[in-house]
This record gives C-alpha cells, sequence and structure tokens, in this order.
C-alpha cells in the first residue's frame, strides 16, 4: 500500500512527537525532514558547503545529538531559504513518500512542495507561548542556563524566516486538516490525528 501523510507547522508545534506516533500507530515509515536541515546546518557551521554536506548525507545514520541547539536550529532555518539546497532534497523526499506500507514525513513544504497529492496533510500549530514552553522542557534538563525569553525570540524569528522565504514557505496546504494543539495533551493531538487518518484509509479501501 501507497499512503502519504504530510505534516506541516512551525517549529515546537509538536509535529514531530504526533508524527512519529502516528507512524508508529500505522506501521508506517517515518522521515523527519527537518533533521535533513539540521544536519546540513551543522556541517554548515564546522565549515562544509551545503551541497557537499548534502551529498554525504544518510538519513539513517544522523546523530540527533546536537542537532537541537539554538545555533543549529538558527542555521538550518538559514541555509534552507537557499533554492539549491532544497532542489537537491526534493527526489530523496519523494521517494521516501512513495515508500510501499505508508509514509509519514514532516517539516514546512511537505503538503505544499513534496507531497502536494498526499492522501491527508495536516498542519500542526499551537501559540507563540506554548510551543516556547515545550521547547523548554525539553532542553532545559541539559541547558541549565537556558532563558526562556531567548527561546521565544528565537522562535519567533525562526517562523518569520520559515513563513517569509521566497522559495517553499512554511504555508498551510488549502487541503491541509488544521490541528492547533495550544490547549490539547500530546495523547489528545495524536488521537485526532488517527481520527483524521483513519477515516481518510476507510475511505480509499
Ligand atoms: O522541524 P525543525 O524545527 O527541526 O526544522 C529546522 C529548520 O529546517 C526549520 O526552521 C526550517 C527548515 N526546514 C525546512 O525549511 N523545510 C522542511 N521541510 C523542514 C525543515
Amino acid at each position: 500500500m501507497k499512503f502519504t501523510v504530510a505534516i506541516d507547522g512551525p517549529a515546537a508545534s509538536g509535529k514531530g512527537t504526533i508524527s512519529r506516533r502516528i507512524s508508529e500507530y500505522f506501521g508506517f515509515s517515518y522521515l523527519d525532514t527537518g533533521l535533513i536541515y539540521r544536519f546540513i546546518g551543522l556541517k554548515v557551521l564546522s565549515g562544509f558547503d551545503p551541497l557537499e554536506a548534502i551529498a554525504q548525507l544518510n538519513y539513517d545514520e544522523i546523530e540527533v545529538e546536537g542537532l537541537r541547539t539554538e545555533a543549529v536550529s538558527k542555521m538550518a532555518s538559514q541555509i534552507a531559504s537557499d533554492i539549491k539546497v532544497r532542489n537537491a532534497l526534493v527526489e530523496y523526499q519523494r521517494e521516501f513518500s512513495r515508500r510501499c506500507g505508508g509514509a509519514v514525513l514532516d517539516g514546512r513544504d511537505i503538503g505544499t512542495v513534496i507531497c502536494p497529492n498526499a492522501e491527508i496533510k495536516l498542519y500542526i500549530t499551537a501559540s507563540e507561548e506554548i510551543r516556547a514552553n515545550r521547547r523548554f522542557q525539553e532542553l532545559a534538563e541539559k541547558d541549565k542556563g537556558l532563558k526562556i525569553e531567548s527561546l521565544i525570540v528565537e522562535l519567533r524569528a525562526r517562523d518569520l524566516a520559515d513563513k517569509e522565504r521566497k522559495v517553499s514557505p512554511l504555508l498551510k496546504a488549502e487541503d491541509a486538516v488544521l490541528l492547533d494543539t495550544t490547549e490539547l495533551s500530546i495523547d489528545a493531538s495524536v488521537a485526532l490525528a488517527v481520527n483524521a487518518i483513519s477515516k481518510v484509509i476507510r475511505l480509499s479501501t
């Protein structure tokens, strides 16, 4: 079976956790496309040319450790506005989306550019305050000096850059289901997403 779930949304909206949970629930493969941009961002920070970094990319071997820092987030967002970088990643993502057994991809342009014909698209969002709080809970354990104020500034700047860039900006696809998780627990958000996807699966079988 080929079935693509396209998930987009701003930083720290919960889309990563929800995507992973959905992929486990349905037994679909999962591609965190933000991780790819983060990998390239980290490489660029250590002196590589972004296209050289893409040539070295092996998704299954990406080490998540060190990729969630503010510096990497910022550089990932910066290199993501380069059309040459985006173009070099399109085919890999599309091929992944057509995997037999179903695929979940999350990012910023999945429903709009990478998989415009996905069987279902979700746009996951939450208020800025909630997103900054969630990111804080996630990072504060390891970074004792972390300030929520600096996280809010970073999230706001990154959202703006991702939404306003010329190439493949973050945008809700017209046919995407909007999931606002501001007042929802992760379990409740996952349940809503699972319901929406199950409905489409039922209709298509
Ligand atoms: O989802 P994330 O926060 O890990 O993504 C990091 C950055 O990568 C994000 O700020 C913008 C970029 N990105 C993108 O432009 N397109 C994608 N499909 C995924 C991520």
